[in-house]
């Protein structure tokens, strides 16, 4: 099948990368042009959109559209037991007669807070997961917790044995993850940059979402976090991210981990 991508001018590249960052802090600078044009072209032909001054049009009329366009601009790479060192410490530092309320703040599809919670499990602590994203459709994958098998390459055996269910039928190349694991976690929607956390966490993770982010946002997610952190709890980000550079009161801890004071 041949798809043709839509030809943007820079007026209209700079209307919707600022769309995109007014809703979500994620920056589309020049070097995601192609990005931008190809997710957009893909919108344009799901809604049947002749020109993108319509598609422009559409997601400013349409609450739903305008969800999805969001939703298209973000990058929702992960995978299970990424950077897994962060799940290590916890293991080693906390004590395991304490229950723990955790937020995976950036969850993607759900990897993330599941691979917590395995591991949790494991080592028998009592635990509670909010797992939040910006998009309907990571939100959607994560309330399924089906995954197909290749995406549970790197999981042990006896993990997989114990927290997910083999897939039959048309299932037969899935698997997924077992119902009172699933009830461990709980699930939203949460907009690092436009909600405020109504509660406060043990434990937060926010994990390679701020490298979308320019210093600004990431100041204002940073001060907004903290503040649903209790006294003593921890803060985690991605391993290629840090708060340097950011005004916080916490206290670096291991790479990329912090704790509040
Ligand atoms: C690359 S994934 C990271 C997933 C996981 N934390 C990990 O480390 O593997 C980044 C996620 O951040 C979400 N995101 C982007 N901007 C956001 C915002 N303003 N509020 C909440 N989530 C956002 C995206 O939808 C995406 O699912």
């Amino acid at each position: 099948m041949v798809t043709t991508e839509v030809k943007i001018t820079d007026k209209q590249f700079k209307q919707l990368s600022d769309i995109v960052y007014k809703e979500t802090g994620i920056v589309l600078d020049e070097k995601k042009y192609n990005l931008l044009v190809a997710r957009l072209s893909k919108r344009m032909r799901k809604t049947k959109t002749k020109t993108v001054s319509d598609y422009v049009q559409l997601i400013l009329d349409k609450e739903e559209e305008f969800a999805n366009f969001i939703d298209a601009t973000t990058t929702n790479h992960t995978f299970f037991f990424r950077e897994n060192k962060h799940c290590e410490y916890m293991l080693k530092t906390l004590d395991n007669s304490k229950p723990l309320k955790i937020w995976c703040a950036a969850s993607s599809s759900g990897e993330e807070p599941f691979s917590i919670a395995f591991q949790l499990l494991e080592h028998s602590f009592s635990f509670s997961i909010f797992a939040s994203d910006v998009s309907d459709s990571m939100l959607a994958q994560c309330r399924q917790a089906i995954y197909p098998k290749e995406k549970i390459k790197n999981v042990s055996l006896p993990v997989l044995h114990k927290y997910f269910q083999n897939g039959r039928g048309k299932w037969q190349n899935f698997v997924r993850v077992r119902p009172e694991v699933k009830k461990l976690v709980t699930f939203g929607k949460f907009n690092l940059l436009h909600d405020i956390p109504s509660d406060e966490f043990d434990i937060i993770f926010c994990r390679n979402v701020m490298i979308y982010f320019d210093v600004q946002t990431r100041q204002h997610v940073v001060n907004r976090l903290c503040r649903a952190i209790k006294p003593g709890g921890y803060f985690f980000v991605g391993m290629s991210e840090s708060l340097h550079g950011l005004d916080h009161d916490l206290i670096n801890v291991v790479s990329s981990g912090y704790q509040k004071k």
